[in-house]
């Protein structure tokens, strides 16, 4: 099973886990409880100028990447305001709100695991009542040790392509968020392709989501055919068959999530080497 979308920012709406809770917070899921998806939930939450949520729990991890904007985040009692490329992970149960103070919408990528449930399922959110934004929100500063849990991507931080194998070529992959970082659910990264490089056909057991950044990459899941450029979202579940192959002339980067984490090895099952092996016995 896989999905294929374009973001539209026409259907930001209001989200119903935040109702009475929050002002100005809106969301475009992309795949959710409601989807085929079994362990994800990810799409873009945008926070209107002026909007503010209250202090939320939650029953689950949580990782934000900003598209566009500034938004203030006080997570365990530590204030951050994030910009456009910083990443967050916000733990389980760690008492946490955001306000947009500036004059431009917030956007951000969302990805939480294991799946929040729907709102009227099992209840896994939990409001905590005003947060206190007395503090001065200060910009990450990775030279303060203070600072966990957060991060800055820039496209700059990309190493040369790779070449990794005759099914992955032209390849560097930018990790985030991972057991490393922190998460126990989920890794988050951005993936970054060479023109002419190949992801070839494989699948995992584990489910993937992608947003692109930038650049566009002609992908084949499940034997069908798509052309995904800046702005797309793509999903693939346990087993689907997927694979990219960046061919239009340009350099292609694009935002990852996969959950569960992977395995400690076999991670990715690439299917060419398995094909060849019916060829070497002769099956
Ligand atoms: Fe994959």
């Amino acid at each position: 099973m896989h999905k294929v979308e374009t973001f539209d920012a026409t259907t930001l709406a209001p989200h119903p886990k935040y109702d009475g809770h929050a002002s100005g917070l809106n969301w475009s899921p992309f795949v959710e409880h409601a989807d085929d998806t079994v362990h994800i939930s990810y799409g873009v939450i945008e926070v209107l100028p002026g909007g503010e949520t209250e202090l939320t729990i939650q029953a689950h991890e949580t990782g934000m990447y900003l598209l566009q904007g500034e938004i203030d985040v006080v997570r365990d009692g530590r204030l951050y305001r994030l910009v456009k490329g910083d990443f967050m992970l916000i733990p389980t149960g760690i008492e946490h709100a955001y306000r947009n103070a500036g004059t431009e919408a917030a956007r951000w990528i969302e990805m939480c695991a294991p799946q929040p449930k729907a709102p009227d399922a099992w209840q896994d959110t939990w409001f905590a009542g005003q947060a206190n934004w007395l503090d001065a929100p200060a910009l990450i500063n990775l030279e303060d040790r203070r600072d966990q849990m957060v991060g800055h991507y820039d496209y700059s931080q990309h190493t040369p392509p790779l070449t990794i194998t005759p099914d992955l070529d032209g390849f560097s992959q930018r990790m985030m968020i991972d057991d490393v970082f922190g998460a126990v659910h989920f890794n988050m990264f951005v993936i970054s392709f060479a023109d002419g490089g190949i992801c070839n056909h494989h699948d995992h057991a584990f489910e993937e989501a992608y947003y692109v950044l930038g650049g566009e990459v002609d992908i084949v899941f499940d034997g069908q055919e798509y052309l995904l450029k800046e702005g797309g979202f793509a999903w693939t579940g346990v087993g689907a068959q997927h694979a990219f192959f960046p061919r239009k002339g340009t350099p292609v980067h694009w935002l990852e999530i996969q959950a569960p984490q992977p395995p400690l090895r076999e991670g990715v099952r690439f299917h060419r080497p398995w094909d060849n092996l019916s060829k070497v016995l002769n099956f």
